[in-house]
């Protein structure tokens, strides 16, 4: 009979490593807050090198007999997870809104989310195919197999504390990797929640480790693995800087890399779209977890001719937002992560109205809601030399920029080093043809705000990053071909 677990039991502060719940080996811990509140949730493992080595020890051992466990049975072990997943559907999302403040809907939203990944890889572990080779000369037959990389470590953001991690460790455990992993300092719980019920579902002892760390201390954690020979692959969601250091750190060892980097998203809207469509792709796109992620618009370019009407109508529907607690049922907005972030938005808002843009709705802190929370805003009169142009701003605030033709469009949307993810509205099937081209980026969104999904290839180009999550394509960041070739057979 499968345990229920409630949220106090789900809440785990020790570090898992080769199957059991351990301290960080120094003793030491840091505070998990409330970002509505302030208010401190748990205290964790704040773990070291000492840590992150005992976990590769484990998932070392563990390496040879997950690799050649039979793919159904992986494919079984995955699918039970995924069962789990499903029954704490209600408790992960309460976890997911308490450490990290999305919306209850959204939290549990992401729960579902990120349980589509683990039962997407569950599938694609039993079609890990590989190619019989034409004969070239006879006596000989060539033929290339797909094996698991070996240890991966997987990084993870607090953005998507469930879907991120679920969307790194399925695809390596079903392609017979083990796993060492270390979730953002903010969002650790949720991580450490999913991992218990990995376990249950029988993911054996060192498969899966998992270790918390301060930012503090998380850089010398990471770096143990970026050393180690034994750690084959990284697998980061995170910013730019922090990828390139990991890429540029593991080069020593010649690790695989997949890098889900910042993006900028551009969203255009044409002046032969359907508005009102344009206008809740918007609404969907940007204001998913308060604008905290990855792929929501960032700059927003309207056609001059419909400028005024689009930009009217969208302020109507973000002024009427409501922003409040994850556990107020009507939220719509939660706060943001931390008080880091939102300085930023203010920055980047302050910014944009000293150089000229002017406030249809929003531009200010909501204090008096709690330390983090800030007013879903529209900015009209955007322009390029505005920080919020050139850097995400990640947070609830769509600036508004004019355009007059597509040339000028499409070259302002690709003026940036990221290439994340993109977006327009148009009814005319030759602009649609032709912008979806020239847009540089990973994921292109036609007349349609959301575009993830675990049957998709999510990724960037440019700075974005490079490798794929999700889709037939993810599994194969986790695999190496070998060729061999077999002789005197004539
Ligand atoms: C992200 O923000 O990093 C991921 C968003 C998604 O999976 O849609």
């Amino acid at each position: 009979m499968t345990q229920r677990y409630e949220l106090h039991d789900l809440i785990r502060t020790d570090n898992f490593i080769d199957g059991k719940w351990v301290p960080a080996a120094s003793g030491k811990r840091f505070a998990v807050t409330d970002p509505a509140t302030g208010d401190v949730i748990a205290q964790v493992a704040d773990s070291g090198p000492t840590d992150a080595r005992a976990a590769t020890d484990a998932a070392a051992r563990a390496f040879p007999v997950w690799r050649d466990t039979l793919p159904k049975d992986r494919a079984d072990v995955l699918h039970r997870w995924h069962a789990l997943i499903l029954g704490h559907a209600d408790t992960l999302g309460r976890l997911i809104s308490l450490e990290q403040g999305k919306p209850f809907a959204e939290g549990r939203g992401e729960v579902m989310y990120g349980a589509s990944y683990v039962a997407w890889f569950a599938n694609e572990a039993t079609r890990i195919y590989g190619d019989i080779i034409p004969q070239q000369q006879r006596g000989k037959s060539m033929s290339a197999v797909k094996e698991p990389v070996g240890i991966v470590a997987a990084i993870t953001p607090w953005n998507f504390p469930l879907a991120m991690i679920a969307r790194k460790i399925a695809p390596a455990l079903a392609a017979g990797c083990t796993v060492v992993g270390k979730p953002a300092e903010d969002t650790p719980l949720t991580a450490f929640a999913l991992i218990l019920l990995a376990h249950e579902a029988g993911v054996p002892a060192g498969a899966l480790n998992l270790i918390s760390a301060s930012r503090d201390n998380a850089p010398a954690s990471v770096k143990d693995w970026l050393d180690d020979s034994r750690v084959r692959k990284i697998t980061f969601t995170g910013s730019t800087p922090v990828g390139k250091y990991l890429a540029r750190e593991s080069a020593g060892t010649l690790k695989k890399l997949s890098l889900e980097l910042g993006g900028n998203a551009p969203f255009i809207v044409f002046d032969d779209a359907d508005l009102d469509a344009a206008v809740s792709g918007l609404m969907a796109s940007k204001f998913r977890n308060g604008g905290q992620t990855c792929v929501s618009p960032n700059r927003v370019y309207v056609q001059a001719s419909v400028y005024d009407q689009f930009a009217d109508l969208l302020a109507k529907r973000v002024a009427a937002l409501k922003v409040a607690p994850a556990t107020d049922p009507d939220a719509q907005i939660g706060p943001m992560i931390n008080a880091r972030a939102v300085e930023k938005i203010e920055r980047h808002v302050f910014d944009a109205i000293e150089r000229g843009a002017q406030v249809l709705t929003g531009g200010n802190r909501l204090t008096e809601r709690g330390p983090n929370y800030y007013a879903p805003t529209v900015l009209a009169g955007a322009t390029p030399d505005m920080h919020l142009s050139c850097e995400e701003t990640f947070g609830p605030v769509v600036p508004l920029f004019r355009f007059d033709d597509e040339e000028q469009a499409i070259r302002a949307a690709n003026d940036t080093p990221f290439g994340l993810a993109t977006y327009f509205y148009s009814q005319d099937l030759r602009r649609i043809d032709r912008v979806s081209r020239l847009l540089e980026a990973g994921l292109v969104g036609i007349n349609e705000g959301a575009l993830s999904s675990e049957a998709a290839p999510f990724g960037g180009v440019k700075e974005s990053g490079y490798g794929r999550e999700g889709s037939k394509y993810g599994l194969d960041d986790y695999l190496s071909i070998k060729y061999r070739c077999q002789g005197n057979l004539a």
